[in-house]
């Protein structure tokens, strides 16, 4: 049996004049001006409640985008009791048919729900439309369309048989439902976690971030439409612990599907241990948490694409990406060439609303996240050890605007060397070019995250030198780039260490994750 060969979907460039600009401008404004009602998805039901929270646009905080309903206790037990009825029939059928629902699901975004998905992705996370396009309609196009491909290959994969035995596998779903907690930082992430789970044969209680609210509505809109059943993936909102808890006492609970905080995830490690013996199956931990992601550069590096990695690994999205680069180790001998074009490139980037497709940089996602943005730069002015070198402002009184700030230390080990901002915030720690093999082991020694990182050299011994040296230190490595931008397909994505069980979105190494084979063997 075979499905239509992956492809990725193009990236449209939005360019003055293009059709594409006129119409995610067009939605933009349209969504602007309505005030959107969210409510839960439980069942066939879509769910209301008497206690809301609005959601507001980062960029301009007093303007009120919608409003999304919270969950009691009770309505996560019905998403649960929704998701166990609606696998009854799910599991059942035929995966070819799912595999029809999630690639019209895709062909849907890359057609009509396109601009719109953009559209709210760049109103509810302040996404530019570069980063909204990368992200909502591509990278979501390629995780359904791929994830299909692989998941055909996965029920292909038999064992042999002979003349008076025939073995067969059959990938069963996992017994039980699967919980996905997803990110504000990429609308494909949030769409993939559920969705990919669901392929398999899963249902699924889902709970977004509250800062994504607003492009999961369109994601449920999308799989409707595609023929997602009522029940297979159920939406519920608000407290998370609350949520969580209700979950993780369900003796059906199957599997967790996670992207988010490490300090989070490792508390639902702990709990879903305490729980252990309240469960029918071992459940299964899959999650993807932070990163302390580094560049660096040897002497024989190009400037110019250093400073490139630099400004887009850490910049683009105002640097909310677990990928983002966020320490950069940089030789003597190089470094009065990669400042100047750092500064000149950093001044040169204009910030403000992502409706002017001529900023760069935009908002970050909320008022703690600027709050702890201005501390750690507030602390970088004052440190002996550490200075400004370009940025260093900000400004809440509209929207959550921090300039990108590049920080530079004498200290190795400076806490913006070691602690993840998650924001448009990089440190530099210049090396003298001599130890250049020290260096290799400080970068692998300073973080306690192993998820991307970027070696820049020309020469070709260093690179070697740097990918045994950097072996755990992240698990996607990237040689002569920045290290975000993975993409599905190409770039299996996922860290080690701190930073997650490295399971690889978007490969079928994650999508195993989901199934839990039976062997039948029939002897004639
Ligand atoms: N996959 C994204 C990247 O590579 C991060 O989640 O940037």
């Amino acid at each position: 049996f075979h499905v239509p060969k992956a492809v990725n979907e193009p990236v449209k460039s939005y360019a003055p004049n293009s059709p594409e600009k006129a119409a995610v401008l067009a939605a933009y404004k349209k969504m602007w001006n309505e005030t959107i009602d969210v409510p839960m998805y439980i069942g066939s039901e879509e769910v209301r409640t008497n206690n809301t929270k609005t959601m507001s646009a980062p960029h301009d905080h007093q303007h009120i985008v919608g409003k999304y309903h919270l969950a009691e206790k009770s309505h996560v037990d019905n998403a649960i009791a929704a998701a166990l009825e609606a696998r009854k029939e799910w599991s059942q059928m035929p995966w070819e048919h799912r595999a029809s629902i999630f690639l019209k699901a895709a062909e849907l975004i890359a057609g009509p729900y396109r601009a719109r998905i953009n559209a709210a992705t760049m109103i509810a996370q302040s996404k530019n439309i570069f980063q909204a396009e990368i992200d909502a309609s591509c990278e979501l196009i390629d995780f359904l369309r791929y994830n299909v491909e692989f998941m055909t290959q996965i029920y292909n994969d038999q064992p042999t048989s002979n003349s008076d035995v025939w073995n067969k596998v059959e990938y069963r779903p996992l017994e039980g439902f699967i919980y996905a907690i997803t990110p504000f930082n990429f609308t494909a992430i949030a769409a993939n976690l559920p969705a990919s789970a669901a392929l398999m044969g899963n249902t699924v209680v889902w709970k977004p971030s509250d800062s994504q609210v607003f492009s999961a509505k369109i994601i449920i809109d999308v799989f409707k439409e595609a023929g997602v059943p009522d029940g297979v993936i159920n939406v519920v909102f608000g407290d998370p612990v609350m949520i969580s808890d209700t979950i993780f006492d369900h003796p059906d609970f199957a599997g967790v599907h996670y992207t988010g905080s490490t300090y989070v995830f490792k508390e639902i490690f702990k709990k879903i241990g305490n729980n252990i013996h309240t469960y029918k199956t071992y459940p299964r931990i899959v999650g993807e948490t932070g990163g302390k992601d580094f560049i660096v550069a040897h002497p024989s590096a190009n400037v110019k694409q250093v400073v490139t990695g630099i400004v887009r690994g850490a910049f683009e999205f105002q640097g909310q990406k677990c990928s983002a680069a966020s320490r950069a180790y940089i030789p003597q001998s190089m470094w009065s060439a990669v400042k100047e074009q750092l500064v000149t490139d950093v001044k040169s980037m204009k910030m403000g609303s992502p409706e002017d497709f001529s900023n760069f940089i935009t908002a970050v996602i909320h008022e703690g996240s600027f709050d702890k943005l201005a501390s750690y730069i507030d602390q970088a002015k004052k440190d002996s050890d550490a200075e400004i070198l370009v940025g260093g402002n900000y400004d809440k009184s509209k929207g959550y605007f921090i300039e990108p700030t590049v920080i530079v230390t004498t200290n190795p080990k400076y806490t913006t060397m070691e602690t993840e901002l998650f924001g448009p915030v990089i440190t530099v720690y210049v090396y003298e070019d001599a130890k250049w093999v020290e260096t290799l082991k400080l970068v692998d020694e300073t973080s306690e995250y192993a998820l991307t990182g970027a070696i820049f050299s020309q020469d070709r011994y260093a690179i070697v030198e740097a990918t045994k040296a950097l072996q755990n230190a992240a698990g996607n490595f990237y040689i002569n780039d920045k290290p975000t931008g993975a993409v599905v397909g190409m770039q299996p994505f996922g860290g080690a260490r701190a930073s997650g069980t490295n399971d690889k979105a978007g490969s079928m190494q994650n999508l195993l994750r989901w199934v839990s084979p039976r062997t039948i063997k029939e002897t004639f």
